[in-house]
């Protein structure tokens, strides 16, 4: 600003110049601005961290961008007992089971002593599968066969309750009692957190494609065809293809979110309103209801948020692929390691997911162009297989068997700490050979191959 210009805007000649920009001028100004800012909110500007572990699929819109980040937010959140935390639950906000490393929000779990889940059952006396030694009918345990103990703290135990977190906010008479292993349960299963990158291209595979995995399998290698599970949604009343969860036993963002604020935070939301893990607790002491809040603890807000961010979650990236990896890339398909831990798939050419800004609970679906027909390179067919009495955890759910577990995507093999279900392992060999059932054939092939050729296939793996 110069004095000079501020003289001249005070000469009365000005004065013409100044009715030149009647309302005219001053619509198509505004016209102008806001096609601008139109413009700007459509176009792709790259976000700093996009296509990086915890960042944003590439090429989302500015408004979708902006949504992004303020849905992660929601993701490290830590809630209080007044927003619905507990009264039991295993941890305070997703992050906290979610966060390995901790410069990406969405990633695995600490460890699994402490940011894992345990689930527990124990066989049905007058069932024909409990008449027989638990080795030899493990594998083959399903719904029918077993008791999830759903009146004694199971199916998954709790292990935090509000009275034992926040000691001084109720009453020392007024404790809640922490979910323990009940004595007589004989099925145990220990469950690591999974990183949820890249999980909105998977829920965008169409159902079909999975279906089709298993006639392909059917067709090339019968001994390792997997099993394709379904579930209701619970929004639509449709039945989908699952493909989250360790036995598979979710099909979409918004049931497993609703699951884990229900179940590993305590939060209640107009799917479930009532805390499944506190069915039959009626040892909770009176005096603790006069400081819960009223149910459901969360209309759809925060369900629909933590939904829309891990949708729009970059997929990780590989690793340098470097001669030898090619050559162990080679291997993975010759030993047919390939089958069932498909290296590509690919996403829908329409996708929708949740408006994180939805006026919950009527939830609307935005378009994200950034997920439509995109390669999904997870290393999954989303079956589930049987992987034998060494993995069998005896735990039917989702219609997975004792024995079958999903293939495991092989994706961001390279970031992860611990490896299969239970986190037993972070070493990749000792995680292949263990595997046993169908896959049984393929580990005697692994098990056969040179040092040299070991070391190839363990390269690639380390790629991922
Ligand atoms: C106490 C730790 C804990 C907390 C808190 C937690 N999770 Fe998890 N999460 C787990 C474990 C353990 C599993 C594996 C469960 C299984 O499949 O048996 C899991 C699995 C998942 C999966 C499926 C992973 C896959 O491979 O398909 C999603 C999605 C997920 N969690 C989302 C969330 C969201 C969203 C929140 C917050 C509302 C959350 N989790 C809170 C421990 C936790
Ligand atoms: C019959 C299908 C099948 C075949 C064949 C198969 N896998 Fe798997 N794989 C699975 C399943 C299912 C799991 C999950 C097991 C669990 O966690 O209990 C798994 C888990 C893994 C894991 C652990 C991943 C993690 O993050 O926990 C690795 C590594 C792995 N497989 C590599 C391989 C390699 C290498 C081969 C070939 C030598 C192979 N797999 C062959 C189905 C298969």
């Amino acid at each position: 600003m110069t004095l000079k210009g501020d003289d001249k805007s005070d000469k009365p000649e000005n004065g013409a110049t100044a009715k030149k920009f009647g309302i005219k001028q001053v619509i198509v100004g505004v016209v102008v601005v806001a096609a601008g800012w139109l413009f700007i909110q459509q176009v792709y500007v790259p976000a700093p961290d996009e296509g990086q572990l915890g960042g944003p699929v590439k090429g989302l819109s500015p408004t979708q961008l902006r949504k992004f980040y303020a849905t992660r937010e929601v993701f490290k959140k830590e809630f209080t007992p007044e927003e619905g935390l507990g009264p039991l639950f295993n941890g305070k906000s997703c992050f906290e089971c979610h966060g390995q490393p901790t410069s990406a929000v969405g990633g695995e779990g600490r460890d699994v002593a402490s940011t894992g889940v345990v689930r527990i059952g124990t066989r049905l006396p007058n069932r024909p599968a409990a008449k027989k030694p638990l080795k030899e009918v493990i594998s083959n345990l399903t719904q029918e066969d077993v008791d999830i103990l759903l009146f004694k703290g199971g199916p998954a135990l709790e292990r935090k309750t509000i009275t034992s977190e926040f000691v001084n906010k109720y009453p020392h008479d007024c404790q809640i009692e922490i979910g323990t292993v009940p004595t007589g349960t004989e099925l145990i299963s220990m469950r690591h957190a999974p990183a949820v990158f890249g999980f909105g291209l998977i829920e965008a595979i169409p159902d079909q494609d999975i279906v089709e995995n298993v006639f392909k399998e059917l067709r090339e290698n019968p001994g390792l065809a997997g099993r394709a599970l379904s579930q209701i949604d619970p929004l639509t009343y449709q039945p989908r293809i699952s493909r989250f969860g360790w036995k598979n036993q979710n099909s979409t963002l918004l049931t497993f979110t609703q699951e884990a604020l229900n179940v590993e935070m305590g939060i209640t939301t107009f799917f479930q309103k009532n805390e499944k893990s506190a069915t039959g607790l009626s040892d909770f002491p009176r005096c603790i209801y006069k400081y819960l809040p009223p149910e459901p603890n969360d209309v759809g807000t925060n369900m629909a948020k933590l939904a829309y961010f891990q949708a729009l979650l970059a997929p990780p990236t590989r690793g340098p692929i470097t001669e030898q990896v090619k050559r162990g890339e080679k291997l993975f398909e010759q030993l047919q390691c390939a089958v069932c831990h498909r290296p590509e798939m690919s996403t829908a050419p329409v996708v929708y997911v949740v408006d994180p800004d939805s006026p919950a609970p009527q939830l609307r679906y935005l378009e994200v162009p950034a997920l439509e027909s995109k390669p999904v390179r997870a290393y999954s067919d989303f079956l589930v297989h049987q992987m034998g009495p060494g993995l069998a955890d005896g735990l039917p759910q989702g219609g997975a068997k004792g024995g079958e577990w999903r293939t495991t995507p092989l994706w961001n093999l390279r970031n992860k700490k611990f490896l299969l279900h239970d986190g037993r392992t972070s070493d990749i060999s000792e995680a292949i050979l263990a595997h046993g059932g169908q896959a049984t054939p393929v580990v005697m092939g692994f098990k056969s191959l040179p040092d040299q050729e070991k070391d190839d296939l363990l390269a690639f793996l380390k790629s991922l």
